[in-house]
């Protein structure tokens, strides 16, 4: 199986490179935030009380990710492998990644991680909220708010995954079909 962790910050590409990616190595796409978007759409319960917290670029509750990437992993038993993108944003997510993982006798092949700086990053995020709908994307304070939550919170995830030799940095900035093919090279060692 290969299980890729694609990492970094808001704004990094990680969503515009797993489209790719699921498509050359035939992968399945487990993003929370999108998984999150799609519970706020249907206005379930779960799906409100994330909005409050998405809206204010601040992390819903580990154990609300935890449950919906258990779920997933389920309903997906026939894949040959995932990427998981904005997932795990915190320590104790990667830890509990790491048990679900065991307990269907898979691992996580390796975290690539895409770094681009906080202009670019923000640069990105504004021109999107012009017309994605995302209220996330469409306030330069919350865009700020989401880049500190990563600094704090997501970044210290790197290092989970460098002690476990499974970590590999990348340069985010370029074109897509570039990023794309520096990201292929590191999976192909997989
Ligand atoms: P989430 O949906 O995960 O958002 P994010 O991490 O902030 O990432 P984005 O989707 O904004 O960016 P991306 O890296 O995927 O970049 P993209 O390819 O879209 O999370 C949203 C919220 O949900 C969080 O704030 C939190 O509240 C909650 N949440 C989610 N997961 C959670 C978890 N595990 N735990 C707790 N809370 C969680 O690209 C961005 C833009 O840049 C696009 O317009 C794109 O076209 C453009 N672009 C992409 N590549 C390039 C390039 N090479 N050059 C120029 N532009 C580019």
């Amino acid at each position: 199986m290969l299980n890729l962790v694609l990492f970094g910050p808001p704004g990094a590409g990680k969503g515009t490179q797993s489209e790719k990616l699921i498509q050359k190595y035939n992968l399945v796409h487990l993003s929370t935030g999108d998984i999150l978007r799609s519970e706020i759409t249907q206005g379930t319960e779960l799906g409100l009380e994330a909005k409050k917290l998405m809206d204010q670029g601040i992390l819903v509750p580990d154990q609300v990710v935890i449950g919906m990437i258990s779920n997933k992993l389920d309903s997906n038993k026939d894949a040959t492998g995932f990427i998981f993108d904005g997932f795990p944003r915190t320590v104790a997510q990667a830890e509990a990644l790491d048990e679900l993982l065991k307990s269907k006798s898979a691992a996580i092949s390796g975290m690539v991680a895409l770094v681009v700086d906080n202009e670019e990053l923000e640069k990105r995020l504004l021109n999107r909220g012009k017309d994605s709908g995302r209220p996330d994307d469409a306030n330069p304070e919350v865009i700020r708010k989401r880049i500190v939550e990563y600094n704090s919170k997501t970044a210290p995830v790197a290092n989970y995954y460098k002690d476990q030799d499974k970590f590999t940095s990348i340069n985010g900035i370029g074109t897509v079909d570039e990023i794309f093919g520096s990201i292929c090279k590191v999976v192909d060692t997989f």
